[in-house]
């Protein structure tokens, strides 16, 4: 069945999981999570961004999780909006079916440049008042998602600041925090720590200088009962970037979150984990492979369905690794 984001999140602060909440665009993506979901009884947020809505289509997208609830009736659904840019495309998910929302005052409606504190107050109390009145959930977020090493805030992305970040726009402030949350009433906070959107996230592993993971407690003891979201959360799997290249993809040295550092985060009180550029690398790099080791075939079923299985087994390791597992 669809449920708020707020029912989903404060069992999982009752019990010390956390929940990733995956990208979707398709019916392959769909099915690799529900499958995961099903197959470790875990509940599942699926996020569709502006750009899903508009690749897939409303209605396709829209039918497409109604076929997972119909297919999964024990597993919880989330259908949360992935950065919401206006208020306008946060009422267009609402009307879509959407059980949660995320505004994100943090930049302007461009998606790209910084915007003021009082304007991502204003934007996202307005989009509270009107989620809260028909029981939808809102995320907002409060600091600019870029890297610490650049100050960039990741390139190849639709959505991240356009030019250089100042190192306290990319950590959000404690204090502020707490008044962000009295101001708007958000149901859960996206927060600021080093971690960016896409597959470049940090050129060396992460150490605590660009991956703040220990300013998670002290946000989380400001706004206690505000969950908290990590976004940029791919931990960019260094083998199937090896399997990418060993197909004929290029793609440049890059490392992303580990989970034990997530792990590590969802300790500290973050409960929800977003993740979309993992499944878009593992099915980029099943798809490939499937191509290239069957150069005869030319049934699409093959390459898709290998990248389905790819992307389920990503899926269920980030269930188990975060707790979420047995938690439906
Ligand atoms: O935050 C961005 C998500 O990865 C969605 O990306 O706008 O390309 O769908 P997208
Ligand atoms: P990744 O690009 O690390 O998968 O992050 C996705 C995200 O934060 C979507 O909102
Ligand atoms: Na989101
Ligand atoms: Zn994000």
């Amino acid at each position: 069945a669809l449920i708020s984001l707020r029912q989903l999140l404060d069992h999982a602060a009752e019990h010390g999981y956390g929940v990733p909440a995956f990208n979707i665009n398709n019916l392959e993506q769909v099915q690799a999570i529900l499958q995961a979901a099903q197959a470790t009884n875990s509940p599942v947020i699926l996020q569709a961004s502006a750009g899903a809505r508009k690749y897939a289509g409303e209605a396709y997208l829209r039918h497409l999780v109604l076929a997972a609830v119909e297919t999964h009736p024990d597993i919880p659904i989330v259908l949360h909006q992935d950065h919401g840019a206006s208020a306008a495309v946060c009422v267009q998910a609402i009307r879509s079916g959407f059980t949660s929302v995320m505004m994100d005052g943090s930049l302007l409606e461009d998606a790209k440049t910084p915007a003021s504190y009082d304007y991502n107050v204003r934007v996202t109390a307005d989009v509270c008042r009107i989620a809260r009145a028909v029981g939808v959930s809102v995320e907002g977020e409060l600091g600019c998602l870029g890297s610490l090493e650049t100050g960039e805030a990741g390139e190849e992305d639709g959505v991240g600041a356009e030019g250089k970040l100042r190192h306290d726009q990319m950590l959000t402030d404690p204090t502020e925090a707490k008044d962000f949350v009295a101001r708007t009433g958000v149901d859960a906070l996206a927060i600021a720590i080093g971690t960016s959107h896409g597959a470049y996230k940090f050129t060396r592993p992460p150490t605590g200088e660009i991956l703040a993971i220990d300013r998670i407690a002290a946000i989380h003891a400001a706004i206690p009962n505000t969950h908290l979201v990590m976004h940029g959360s791919s931990s960019v799997p260094q083998e199937w970037l090896a399997i990418i290249r060993e197909f004929g993809g290029d793609l440049k040295e890059t490392y992303g979150v580990p989970v034990e550092e997530i792990v590590r985060g969802i300790r500290s009180g973050v409960r929800k984990v977003n993740i979309d550029t993992d499944i878009r690398l593992v099915m980029t790099g099943a798809m490939r492979r499937s191509f290239a080791q069957q150069p005869s075939e030319f049934d699409p079923r093959k390459a898709l369905a290998a990248a389905t299985k790819a992307a389920q087994a990503l899926c269920q390791q980030r269930f188990e690794a975060f707790g979420c597992a047995g938690m439906a």
